[in-house]
């Protein structure tokens, strides 16, 4: 029997859905393989080892649950897992033979957790620290894949630091880019802070919004047509799912949207022609692989209706993992349930081991 530490919340706009992925993830990990350690992290940062139900986990109250102890995971390679401190003063170490970050956004996505299970020497499920910073940053992610010729929507970015120079950004979006423009910060998530930009006035205030998540701010053209999403799995030779296909119900596929109206509806298969998904699909697997992603990241693209074009736009090294995300059921309809995907994902952890 391997002992997993599963973590989740965290300090990040996604604290909440991080929840609700942990609440889904945790019945289906397999019993018969796996013991669990499961160690939440609070939105202001401190570690706690959580006993109690689902339920608490779901609706993000775990924290006030009376099972909550103290417990943070050590970097020293000995421990191999969590430090628990006890009620009556004493700490006890917790050997875990891996764990698996259930964590959305900055502070768990974004390489910084990555980091310290790798100091600590333990296996993790998902990709490293490098692959998971590229990333988190859109403007790295952008560049990268600029470099290697994988096709994205014309952008442009500015940082905090020339804020004043926002009227020349606005000049040079509208020449480059025109409108509407979809105004991100370069580091967030589940489209927090993102906005559809119609005219300057819209612009301004959508990049002072963005301003408010992230001292870098990335405008883009909009790309008209589809929304697809492929899950990829593996490590050295990756697979890529059926894709998915996302009509949202909103103006874009905001955060209401993804979490709380439900009024976006799915498609899967997407409704595009074998040999797009086989483009597509093909595209996923080498951006994931230039990227250096490892163990699973959700490939999400946008099909320019005019032309057939698909222009990548993110990966998500760490997708949502509720009832309702797509990365699950997209690995469903290619054949892996739920519990083996879980299991799948914990052995991909171990078999990257010797690199840690
Ligand atoms: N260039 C674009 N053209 C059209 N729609 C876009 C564009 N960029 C983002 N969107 C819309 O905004 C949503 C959120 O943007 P995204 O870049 O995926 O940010 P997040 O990392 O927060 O998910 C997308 O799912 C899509 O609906
Ligand atoms: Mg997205």
């Amino acid at each position: 029997m391997k002992k997993i530490g599963v973590l989740f919340g965290g300090v990040s706009s996604e604290h909440a859905v991080s929840c609700l992925s942990a609440a889904s993830i945790i019945p289906n990990i397999p019993r018969n393989k796996y013991d669990l350690v499961l160690v939440g992290i609070t939105k202001d940062g401190r570690w706690l080892r959580f006993s109690g139900d689902m339920d608490a986990l779901a609706n993000d109250t775990w924290d006030q649950d009376p099972s909550c102890v103290p417990c943070i995971l050590s970097p020293d390679r000995a421990t191999h897992g969590f430090v628990q401190m006890n009620p009556d003063g004493t700490a006890e170490s917790i050997y875990v033979d891996a764990v698996f970050p259930v964590l959305h956004g900055k502070n768990g996505e974004d390489g910084t957790m990555q980091g310290l299970f790798m100091l600590a020497g333990i296996p993790f499920v998902g990709c490293d620290l490098l692959a998971s910073a590229v990333c988190m940053d859109k403007t790295v992610t952008d560049m990268l894949l600029d470099y290697h010729g994988i096709r994205r929507a014309e952008w442009r970015f500015i940082t905090k630091a020339n804020k004043d120079k926002v009227d020349a950004f606005a000049d040079e979006c509208e020449k480059a880019l025109g409108y509407p423009m979809f105004v991100k910060p370069a580091n967030a998530g589940s489209s927090i802070g993102v906005s559809k930009a119609r005219n300057r006035e819209e612009f301004f205030a959508a990049v002072e919004e963005a301003f408010r998540h992230d001292a870098k701010v990335i405008a883009e053209r909009e790309i008209v047509g589809q929304e697809i999403e492929c899950a990829v799995l593996g490590n050295d030779e990756p697979t890529a799912s059926v894709l998915g296909e996302i009509a949202s119900g909103a103006d874009f596929y905001d955060y209401d949207d993804k979490y709380i109206n439900d009024v976006s509806e799915l498609f899967i298969p997407a409704r595009v022609s074998e040999e797009k998904s086989d483009e597509i699909r093909k595209i996923a697997v080498e951006a994931y692989k230039v990227l250096g992603c490892t163990g699973l990241s959700r490939v999400d693209f946008l099909l320019e209706k005019a032309t057939g074009i698909p222009y990548l736009n993110e990966l998500n090294t760490l997708p949502g993992f509720t009832s309702i995300s797509m990365y699950p059921k997209l690995c469903d309809a290619s054949g892996i349930v739920y519990p083996d995907l879980l299991s799948k994902l914990i052995e991909l952890s171990f078999e990257r081991t010797e690199e840690i």
